[in-house]
């Protein structure tokens, strides 16, 4: 299988365009909408081939931003159906996703220079990174929260079972009753985050904040090319704040946690969220070493045939072969953690271990097709068809020779 013709065409043939918006469904059958963090994937994947895609991509993401700068991680373009629940407002979510904005930008921008483009858009990020710096921490420590599993783009990691009161061996359909039950309140509570967070749900959340610090970074490039002088002291500023909070807070035993409500109580589930940190750099060259060679590459825990576990085969909660045909956080592998583990590793100079990843991953489409994820133990494919997560190899196969 030529596996980068697959991705190109998958990206084309899921291409849609309403209103004037274009944009890319994830899958034409399961998720035939606009999604925050997919867009982003989408756009650094078209920036490849085709810029003004990518272009179009993130300025869709970005028109239905809220007044209070918000961008929602579902846009129902198409109305009529609704996906597996409303989220108590009427066109989007009423939730975000991890905010790849800006990097996606700034790496759209990278391949193919075009000021104007990033002069346009620059207003919604800079409001969007404000939105989370000061509606989602709302006693200043720095540290950004979710109101709702949701956000993380995991939406049913055992990362977040304690605050749920989930068990470990919760159904999948048990799971999405809670997470409605948050949607109602949330909805009851108005979306006032700081009022919900502390009510029902506040999780400070590693790789969602690791994402935060380095599109912060990336958000400073861009202000800084466009001459924006308070965007970029806003961007670099606060990169460095929440670096150092989650290096304070969320840091124990050589690897970050995540945590929960306001005593940040450590939410101590072994999942992926160990490697995020190292896609922005915030373990130091030791303690990235120990993470690599304790946790990532060790068979017993994340290393599986197939790929990186999602979550760590020693968790109860562990469950390789997902639930029928549905998806799963609770283990199996995913394309996206896949790219920001490989990006992690390439930044601190882990080249094997990074073409192994990317090995791994064109391994497994050529084995089981653009799936939504995969089965670690197997390699046997979950979930949605033709999901354009898969085509994440393009930036792995070519970020090796070039970029880092
Ligand atoms: C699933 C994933 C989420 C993704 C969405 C659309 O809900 O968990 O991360 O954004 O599908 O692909």
């Amino acid at each position: 299988m030529d596996i980068a013709r697959e991705a190109q065409k998958l990206l084309e043939e899921n291409r849609r365009t309403t209103d004037g918006h274009q944009y890319t469904v994830p899958s034409k059958e399961h998720y035939p909408y606009q999604w925050l963090w997919d867009s982003c994937f989408h756009a650094i994947i078209l920036a490849q081939f085709d810029p003004e895609s990518a272009h179009a991509e993130l300025r869709s993401l970005l028109s239905k931003q809220f007044k209070n700068g918000m961008v929602p991680h579902i846009i129902y373009w198409a109305p009529g159906i609704l996906h597996l629940f409303s989220w108590g407002v009427e066109g989007t979510s009423s939730l975000t996703q991890p905010p790849m904005i800006a990097y996606a930008a700034w790496e759209v921008h990278r391949r193919s220079p075009d000021q104007v483009f990033l002069e346009s858009i620059y207003p919604a990020l800079l409001s969007y990174y404000r939105f989370l710096i000061e509606k989602r921490d709302p006693r200043d420590h720095h540290l950004v929260g979710i109101i709702n599993p949701d956000e993380s783009g995991e939406d049913n990691s055992p990362r977040f079972d304690a605050p749920l009161s989930a068990a470990h061996d919760i159904s999948s359909h048990d799971h999405l009753e809670l997470r409605k039950k948050l949607i109602d309140a949330n909805t009851a509570c108005k979306f006032d985050a700081e009022l919900c967070m502390r009510n029902y749900f506040w999780v400070k959340d590693v790789p969602f904040n690791t994402i935060l610090v380095e599109n912060l970074r990336a958000l400073g490039h861009i202000a800084s090319f466009l001459k924006h002088g308070d965007g970029e002291h806003f961007a670099n500023l606060h990169a460095e704040l929440v670096a150092n909070a989650m290096h304070e807070f969320l840091f124990a035993d050589g690897l970050y946690w995540s945590a929960s409500g306001i005593d940040y109580s450590p939410l101590r589930v072994a999942t992926w969220g160990h490697f995020a940190p190292l896609f922005a750099g915030l373990y130091t060259p030791e303690e990235a070493e120990r993470v690599v060679h304790t946790q990532l590459l060790d068979p017993e825990t994340f290393y599986a045939p197939f790929g990186i576990r999602t979550v760590s085969k020693q968790e109860r909660a562990y469950r390789p072969e997902g639930y029928g045909n549905g998806f799963s956080w609770r283990g199996p592998v995913w394309m996206a953690p896949h790219w920001f583990i490989y990006r992690g590793l390439l930044r601190y100079g882990y080249k094997k271990e990074a073409a192994e990843i990317c090995a791994k991953s064109v391994a497994l489409l050529e084995r089981s097709g653009f799936r939504e994820c995969f089965n670690p133990e197997t390699g046997e494919g979950q979930g949605a068809h033709g999901f354009t997560w898969g085509a994440l190899v393009l930036d792995m196969l070519d970020a090796s020779g070039t970029s880092q």
